[in-house]
Parts: C-alpha cells; structure tokens; sequence
C-alpha cells in the first residue's frame, strides 16, 4: 500500500511555526527504571518552562499506555512498538512547533537509537535518569517492584527485565546525589540555548 501513498505538502512549515512561537522546538526524552524520577523531573523542567511561555506538551508511559498505546504489553516487541509510537507523535509535535517532554522507561538502546532517526539527531535530547533498582525498589512509589519480587508482574524492568543505560546520554541526573529542582535547572540550562531560534 505504501507505493500508493503521496505525501501531501502544506504551506506552513515548521520554520514558520517556531518564528510564531518564538521558540525552537525538539525532543527532551527522558530515560530511566519506573519509579527513577523521570514524569517528577519532567513535570518541573515543563512547568519552568511553561513559565517562560514556550509552548510544550509531555507524553508520559503511564498516560499513553491507557490511550493511544492500550493495546501494548511490556514484552519486548511490545515495547518496541511503544516507544517507535511515541517517536512518531513526538515528530508530529515537533512539526507543530512544540517542545515535547516524554517520559519513557525505553529499556532498549536500540529503540532510542531509532527515536533519533525518526526525528532527527538534531531534535533529539536524551536525559538519563540514573536511579539504582535499590533505590527506585526502596521508594518502591506504585508498589510494583513488590508485586514483581511476589511473581505477580513479569517483564519488570530492573527485575526480571533488562535496562540498557544509554552510553552517552546528553544529561545524566544522579537523583540519589541532585535534589528534583537542582535536575530540572541543570536540564533547563542545558536547553537554553537549543530554545533560541535559528535562522532558518
Ligand atoms: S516502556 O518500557 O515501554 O518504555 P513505559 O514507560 O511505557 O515502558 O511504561 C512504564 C510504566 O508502566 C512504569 O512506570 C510502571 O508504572 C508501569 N509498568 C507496569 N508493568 C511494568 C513492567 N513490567 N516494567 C516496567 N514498567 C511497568
């Protein structure tokens, strides 16, 4: 089918729609076990800037899982299937004009690596969120490290699924040695400048 698909171009570009907004747009990806602190680092770098009037929306695991992506499991593929869904939206955004936070476990190097080919390297800002499974099973916040150790949850992540931490993440956040409002302004400076627009 795909021989029989013309893409269609429209008038407006996304150089236009960054000049409207007066702001750049990209990908911050956020990377991590559940419970690391990945949808609470977001959810401050977001309203920080929301503040400054940049316009941005935030895709979370959590929330996507119960909509768009309800019909996926935590199996590999399925994970796989995940993240290349949220890429491709993210892409959408981007084209819209929008800073995009999104807030995915995303185990697999090999998926985040095909997030960048879907929006572009440029586009693409990776924060690794490093928490130990120690620490995230210690907060243990949803319960779902003890439902994993009971056997009632399999493919947990950091359990009885593996985490590839990225080799070379743009910004890494130790959270058991930053506080969250520390994280976000290391963020927040990081993207500073990656905000300002270029001529295009
Ligand atoms: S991902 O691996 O496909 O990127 P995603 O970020 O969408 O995962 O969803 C992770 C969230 O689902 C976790 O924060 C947690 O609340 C919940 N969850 C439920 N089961 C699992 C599991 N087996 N492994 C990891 N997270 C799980």
């Amino acid at each position: 089918m795909k021989k029989n698909i013309i893409p269609q171009t429209y008038q407006i570009s996304v150089a236009e729609r960054r000049k409207a907004n007066n702001h750049n747009s990209f990908l911050l990806w956020f990377t991590g076990l559940s419970g690391s602190g990945k949808s609470t680092i977001a959810n401050l770098v977001e309203l920080e800037l929301h503040k400054q009037g940049i316009k941005t929306y935030t895709l979370d695991g959590d929330n996507v899982r119960k909509g768009l992506n309800n019909d996926l499991t935590f199996s590999h593929q399925d994970r796989t299937e995940n993240i290349r869904r949220i890429a491709e939206t993210a892409n959408l955004m981007i084209d819209a004009g929008i800073v995009v936070l999104a807030a995915f476990v995303s185990p697999y190097k090999k998926d985040r690596e095909n997030i960048k080919n879907i929006v572009k390297d440029v586009n693409f800002v990776e924060v690794y969120v490093n928490t130990s499974v120690e620490e995230c099973e210690r907060r243990d916040v949803k319960g779902l490290y003890k439902k994993a150790r009971a056997g009632e949850i399999k493919n947990m992540t950091g359990i009885s699924a593996p985490y590839e931490a990225p080799d070379n993440p743009d910004i890494e956040i130790h959270t058991e040695a930053i506080t969250v409002v520390n994280a976000a302004k290391k963020i927040i400076d990081y993207i500073t400048p990656k905000l300002k627009l270029n001529n295009e």
